[in-house]
């Protein structure tokens, strides 16, 4: 258990009131773990009813794809907590493909409403009353693979590089209000959702002028650390982030990959 103190024996996050989305598994969930243990006041949320979200959150069902999903989070999130200081916008992810054109459109508009858009609505709900409070943390979970994309996951590339460019211009927009805003991005992480795709593009059958597409598999030869990421490692970033200790931190991205994507 990580438990946040801020030296004076209080939790990091104590009186805080955060609002965690896709947080019934993966990195949501660990993320969820991880804000409890700091003192903050949750609230999770995902599609799917679930018994995994720890008693001391409280737990919605909320499609974030949609507006009326996010409007249902937001009054939630007002009658449960009464209003957000974090909201991490961590719900995300899109089936591979065999190349850009095997694509269909509605899963292009799908990705774009999961892996963008649902953070622009959401935030656009919750931001209005961290203005009033002139304080509040918000973090988009992107991915480390925005800078290469291949062609199976260019919906989810370009959704997340859009979620990217989004963030940095929020953080400009609501630094004046106290408001920080910023990005982790991780690199292959082990949780349902992560294994789950990259086990669909092991197993998706690459045309010969594809093969520069092929899944990656050996993680020791993959990643310089030498092990896939844990959702911990990924929460650990967030809990910075949403913390005092990064006070002077926003429209940043922090990757958190083990080495794998080199930037720059
Ligand atoms: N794991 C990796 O290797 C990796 C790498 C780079 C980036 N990421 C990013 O990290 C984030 C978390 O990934 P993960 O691997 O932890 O995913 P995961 O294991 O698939 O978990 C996804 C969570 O989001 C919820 N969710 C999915 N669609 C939703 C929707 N439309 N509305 C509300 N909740 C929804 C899921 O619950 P329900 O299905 O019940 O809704 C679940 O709680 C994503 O943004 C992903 O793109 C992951």
């Amino acid at each position: 258990m990580t438990t946040i103190e801020n030296g004076s024996g209080k939790r990091e996050l104590a009186g805080k009131r955060a609002l965690v989305t896709g947080g019934s598994r993966g990195i949501g969930a660990a993320v969820v773990r991880q804000l409890l243990d700091a003192g903050a006041e949750v609230l999770a949320t995902a599609r799917s009813a679930t018994s995994t979200v720890p008693e001391r959150a409280t737990f919605v069902q909320a499609d974030v794809r949609t507006r009326a999903g996010a409007e249902a989070l937001a009054a939630a999130a007002q009658e449960t907590l009464g209003g957000v200081d974090i909201v991490v916008h961590n719900a995300g992810g899109a089936r591979p493909h065999k190349g850009s054109s095997a694509i269909p459109d509605e899963e292009w508009q799908d990705a774009l409403d999961l892996n963008l858009l649902a953070s622009v609505r959401l935030d656009s709900l919750l931001t209005p009353g961290m203005r009033e409070r002139r304080s509040g943390m918000i973090v988009h979970v992107s991915s480390a693979a925005v800078p290469t994309p291949v062609a199976p996951f260019l919906h989810y590339t370009a959704a997340k590089a859009a979620l990217e460019n989004y963030s940095r211009g929020l953080a400009s927009e609501l630094a004046p209000f106290g408001i920080r805003v910023n990005t982790v991005s991780p690199g292959r992480t082990a949780t349902p959702g992560g294994e789950a795709t990259r086990e669909q593009w092991a197993q998706m059958d690459a045309a010969p002028d594809q093969n520069n597409t092929a899944a990656p598999s050996d993680t020791n030869s993959i990643v310089p650390l030498g092990r896939d990421g844990q959702p911990e490692d990924i929460a650990n970033a967030v809990l910075f982030l949403v913390s005092d200790r990064a006070s002077w931190l926003t429209g940043s991205s922090l990757v958190v990959d083990g080495g794998e994507f080199h930037r720059g």
